[in-house]
């Protein structure tokens, strides 16, 4: 149990990847405060199954994308679980639009979730660690797209590449707190927000072609690398990005 005594904050955390991690980060000892916007129960689920470890729950209601409820998300973990040791970024939108068409409303929302909600929910986890003393773990939920363009999703790539940006920048200012700050870059993993095209035979298949290991991710396959980056083995890992893709990067040569 590598992560015994920790508290960690997963933002999103009611369904598909941050579930999985929260889950993930439970059964290897940590502390967990749950974050969702919609659908309590969901989170309630999350929170019940992780108490069945022994580990302590929580579970908070917060729209990362306003700044005073990203920083009440983290004032809550460390006033009901005694810190902070690991934040994930997970909560993430997006608005498939062609770009001639996209309204400044849904570019806002998603550049607010994506890429603003990262920001002040890193730097209100990064305060506290900092006041703590002890250093700490910041693990971004990016996306293939920080690299791999992707048409019809402008808003979407933007928020990852700046993601990446951030990321980066951060993992510099942070590093002499002993915070190491890194993106998990998922591909095609099966969860609601690629519905659509889960559904859809043809454009699942076509997926599929583009997947050298021939098959789309779980939300574990991602949840397995974030939890090497918060474990001690990692503490000399920071300012990069780990893609989990099957090897999509590679058959595109986005890098
Ligand atoms: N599934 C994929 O193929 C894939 C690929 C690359 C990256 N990602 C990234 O993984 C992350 C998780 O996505 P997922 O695939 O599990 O889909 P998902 O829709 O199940 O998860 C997104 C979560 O974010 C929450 N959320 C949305 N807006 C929020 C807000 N304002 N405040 C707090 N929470 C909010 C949602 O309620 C949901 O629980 C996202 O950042 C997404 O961009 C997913």
């Amino acid at each position: 149990m590598s992560l015994t005594g920790q508290v960690a904050v997963v933002t999103g955390s009611s369904t598909g990847i941050g579930r999985a991690i929260a889950l993930r980060l439970a059964q290897d000892g940590a502390d967990i405060c749950i974050n969702y916007v919609h659908h309590a129960e969901d989170a309630n689920a999350v929170q019940a199954e992780i108490k069945q470890t022994g580990r302590r729950a929580i579970v908070v209601c917060a729209d990362v994308s306003q700044v005073p409820q990203a920083r009440q998300l983290i004032a809550e973990a460390v006033a009901q679980l005694g810190g902070i040791d690991i934040l994930v970024n997970n909560a993430g939108i997006e608005v498939i639009q062609p770009f001639l068409e996209v309204t400044e409303e849904n570019y806002d929302r998603v550049l607010a979730v994506n890429l603003k909600g990262a920001f002040f929910c890193t730097q209100a986890a990064a305060q506290q660690m900092v006041r703590q003393g002890r250093g700490g773990r910041i693990i971004n939920i990016s996306s293939v797209h920080e690299d791999l363009a992707m048409p019809g999703n402008a808003p979407y790539c933007a928020s990852k590449g700046g993601m990446r940006m951030m990321m980066r920048t951060v993992a510099l200012e942070l590093a002499k707190h002993n915070i190491t700050v890194n993106d998990v870059g998922p591909g095609a993993i099966a969860t609601p927000i690629n519905r659509k095209t889960l559904e859809n035979p043809q454009l699942l298949a076509a997926l599929k072609a583009e997947i050298p290991l021939g098959r789309i991710g779980s939300p574990e396959d991602v949840a397995g690398v974030v939890s090497f980056l918060a474990s001690p083995e990692a503490a000399y890992v920071t300012g990069s990005t780990y893609f989990i893709d099957g090897g999509l990067m590679r058959q595109t040569g986005a890098l």
